[in-house]
């Protein structure tokens, strides 16, 4: 079965092929960041308006590159949520027509669940169950995942996400959107001792998260003393530092919660540096197992949507021609397929 996966939740226009006997045949993204950039963050109306431009020439590049044609596709799969409204409402739209003329099903996929199936896209893919810690712009969670759509919420932040942490220390340090890789660059530049930031809930004895206290913190020292170019690289080293300490000692703690010895880390921050060296470390250290997906399936693509859609249709070819889009929705309303 060949899969046409559509992402069109946010910023970025992704489209890709997957075959569920062959794998990943193509994929294509169309990223709208220099766009937003001096807006300082997404403005949804133009984001809509840019993926109408871009999904059907996308879609026909994927189709030029696997060598396949339109009536080749045996089914669409687009991000149904959560996600801009206007910006979902694209995709949605041309999955349910293309899939209207070529007589073939369509399934909605929950954005966060393409994200936590992402890993599964690589080479030697992890075996259900594992821990899976999702640490995107929007979310900070650690998970039992038993198996599709079988996921246990064990963790959750409590106010900001790890990546929303980022990207406001990013905009106070003076750095361009999206912040996360912005501070993470400017981190390798400074040096460790200079700043002291907080560990926010590290013995906390749960799994749960809270990142507004270390914004706060790093508002406190932006403003304490004249920044130059070294004090912000010190201070986004700190910021670092402190983000990827508690990212770890909750995922070791999950792991030695539920007694599992894999674990996955997905969405936007999971392509941090100095957190993958920190979990790889810690997976020597504690003995487990931890994969990711490649950097650039870490952020927004249309491959995790095709593999998600297509683990669902394994199991229920019919599909759903829903046509709604749904701007909130909780991963853990989720059921087997
Ligand atoms: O998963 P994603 O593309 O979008 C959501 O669904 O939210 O994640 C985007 C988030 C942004 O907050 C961005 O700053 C952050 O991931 N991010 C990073 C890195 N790359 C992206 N954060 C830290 N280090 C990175 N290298
Ligand atoms: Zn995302």
């Amino acid at each position: 079965m060949i899969v046409l996966g559509i992402e069109s939740s946010c910023d970025e226009t992704g489209i890709a092929l997957y075959d569920t006997n062959h794998g990943l045949l193509a994929h294509a993204l169309h990223s709208q960041i220099r766009m937003h950039a001096e807006y300082g963050g997404v403005v949804p109306e133009l984001a809509s308006r840019d993926h109408i431009r871009r999904v059907l020439p996308l879609t026909e590049s994927v189709l030029r590159d696997a060598g396949l044609a339109l009536g080749d596709i045996n089914a669409i799969a687009y991000t149904q949520g959560p996600g801009l409204s206007g910006a979902l409402l694209v995709g949605t739209s041309v999955a349910e027509a293309l899939a209207f003329t070529l007589n073939i099903p369509t399934i909605g996929v929950h954005h966060l669940e393409g994200h936590l199936l992402a890993p599964l896209l690589e080479e030697n893919p992890p075996a259900f169950p594992f821990v899976a810690l999702l640490v995107s712009g929007g979310h900070t969670q650690l998970m039992r995942v038993s198996g599709i759509g079988e996921y246990e919420l064990l963790g959750d932040t409590l106010d900001d996400a790890a990546g929303e942490a980022f990207d406001k220390t990013a905009k106070l340090l003076g750095l361009e959107y999206p912040g996360g890789p912005a501070v993470s660059r400017l981190a390798e530049l400074g040096k460790p001792g200079n700043y002291k930031l907080p560990r926010p809930m590290l013995n906390s004895g749960n799994l749960d998260f809270s990142f507004s206290g270390l914004k706060t913190a790093v508002l406190t020292a932006v403003t304490a003393s004249a920044m130059d170019d070294a004090a912000k690289a010190d201070i986004a080293y700190a910021f670092q530092e402190a983000v990827v300490d508690v990212l770890t000692a909750k995922c070791v703690a999950a792991l030695n919660q539920t007694g599992l010895e894999r674990l996955i880390v997905s969405g936007g921050v999971g392509a941090n540096k100095r957190l993958r060296e920190s979990l790889n470390r810690a997976a020597g250290k504690n003995r487990f197992e931890v994969s990711y997906p490649r950097l650039e399936f870490c952020t927004d693509n249309g491959a995790m949507i095709a593999f998600a859609g297509a683990m669902r249709l394994k199991n229920n070819r019919q599909g759903n021609h829903a046509f709604t889009v749904r701007p909130r929705w909780d991963l853990a309303e989720l059921t087997a397929p």
